[in-house]
């Protein structure tokens, strides 16, 4: 079948039927409104494909994963998160020469222009660190204005994603540094990406950071299971508002703000607070999954559920196994990740959760491995952005490929009042 029919008042339509890769199908309703006068409704874009993308493959009844054809299991194993940032971004694995310019460019723009460290001085303490991270990124288009996207110079294109995905490490360094009130430690052209970051993070005047290889692995399979997620929220806001032909650090911007809430990348933070306070204060999981459950309160089980996996999310899978053999690898008993366990175990098992198909998502187990990397809860979606980057970069430039590009406007039902008279 090449078509899809449409009936509206006994007038049929016919609409072209696009099948992806993994024969997904879907309706090519772009003609819709000029052929029958009708729009779409799709509260929260359920069924709602924005776009067509080579990036990122999801089956969330399967549960599968892949970035470019590649399987995420695969890349958490094999790759490091500079070389899936260039998968991601360039389509192909880099080659040896294409991977050292890429991590030379890295390394060239790792360090913040000096006069925006002076922004941060001009911060209180307690400001949080993802409300730094989209000030700062913001910032980026004031101290590099001239960067904007030049289609006959792809130069520029490669320095400003170069510029954000380095930028952004040392920028989440330095507002953690500014939390804990020690100077900042400056990027290192002699370290590797997560090493360099860790360093940033953890090195100080009176105690220099020893390098640790399995944090600086652990580092890489937490960022490249971050790295992209196709159109989810923050993906598709950054497509939304670079459809506008802002600049890209302006975009990237609004998907860290996107990112932020606690129904998307802020629900690792929530997953930590919550797993705390069942320690803390000594609440029964139970309890906590009897109120997830309760109509009558809007709480609900942090790091459960997703809108497209609706089996287990293959990246909660490889974090649940990361925190198991990276703490037991330091003899470290962290009392959240058995809470958390138990947690999982109760849930799966309960009626309520299996006939909504709700199953851990990628923010239930990976505060657990970044708290025993050392870095503070406030930290946490800081540290998703960070993943992120190269996945809205990416997705950024495809929408910014497209032909024939497109501002992105939906439609709207107006139920508001009828035409009315001032009195
Ligand atoms: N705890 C309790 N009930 C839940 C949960 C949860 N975590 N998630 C969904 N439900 C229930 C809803 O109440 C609803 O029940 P109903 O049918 O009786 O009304 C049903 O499951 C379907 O939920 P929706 O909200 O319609 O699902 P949607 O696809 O819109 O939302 C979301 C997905 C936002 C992720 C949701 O599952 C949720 O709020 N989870 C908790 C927050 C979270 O972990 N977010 C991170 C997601 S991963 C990421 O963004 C990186």
């Amino acid at each position: 079948m090449t078509s899809a029919k449409i009936i509206i008042d006994k007038n049929e339509y016919e609409f072209p039927l696009i099948t992806g890769t993994e024969q997904e199908r879907a309706i090519d309703i772009s003609s819709l409104y000029a052929q029958t006068g009708c729009i779409t409704l799709d509260n929260g874009f359920q069924n709602t494909g924005a776009c067509a993308s080579a990036i990122t493959y999801i089956d969330g009844d399967k549960g599968i994963l892949r970035y470019r054809g590649f399987d995420i299991t695969e890349l958490a194993e094999k790759l490091t998160f500079v070389e899936t940032a260039y998968l991601l971004i360039y389509g192909t694995l880099p080659t040896i020469d294409q991977k050292s310019v890429f991590s030379r460019h890295l390394t060239e723009n790792s360090m913040l222009h000096e006069d925006m460290t002076h922004y941060f001085v001009g911060m209180p303490p307690h400001a949080h660190p993802m409300a730094i991270l989209c000030a700062m990124v913001n910032s980026l288009s004031i101290f590099y204005p001239h960067s904007f996207i030049d289609d006959d110079n792809p130069a520029v294109f490669d320095l400003i994603a170069a510029r954000l995905i380095s930028m952004i490490r040392t920028i989440a360094a330095f507002s953690y540094k500014k939390s804990i009130g020690e100077p900042f430690v400056y990027p290192r052209h002699d370290l590797r990406y997560c090493m360099n970051f860790l360093n940033m993070m953890f090195s100080s005047p009176v105690k220099p950071y020893e390098c640790d290889q399995e944090a600086e692995r652990v580092l890489n399979k937490l960022l490249i299971l971050h790295a992209d997620h196709e159109q989810n929220c923050s993906t598709s806001t950054v497509r939304l508002v670079g459809s506008s032909m802002v600049n890209l650090y302006a975009s990237v911007c609004a998907g860290i703000c996107a990112l932020w809430g606690p129904l998307h990348g802020g629900a690792n933070q929530e997953v930590i607070e919550m797993l705390e306070d069942i320690h803390r204060k000594g609440h029964s999981v139970q309890d906590v999954i009897a109120m997830a459950k309760d109509k009558n309160n809007s709480f609900r089980l942090f790091g459960f559920g997703h809108r497209v996996y609706k089996n287990y999310d293959p990246r909660a899978k490889i974090l649940k196994d990361a925190c198991s053999s990276f703490l037991s690898g330091r003899s470290m008993n962290d009392p959240l990740l058995d809470i958390a366990l138990e947690l999982e175990e109760l849930v799966l098992r309960d009626e309520y959760f299996i006939e909504r198909k709700l199953y851990p998502n990628v923010d239930f187990y990976s505060g657990i491995l970044y708290r025993a990397l050392g870095i503070p809860a406030s930290m946490f979606t800081v540290m998703f952005a960070i993943g992120r980057m190269p996945g809205w970069i990416a997705q950024w430039r495809e929408m910014h490929d497209t032909k024939p590009f497109r501002i992105g406007r939906p439609r709207q039902v107006y139920v508001g009042s009828a035409h009315r008279s001032l009195p």
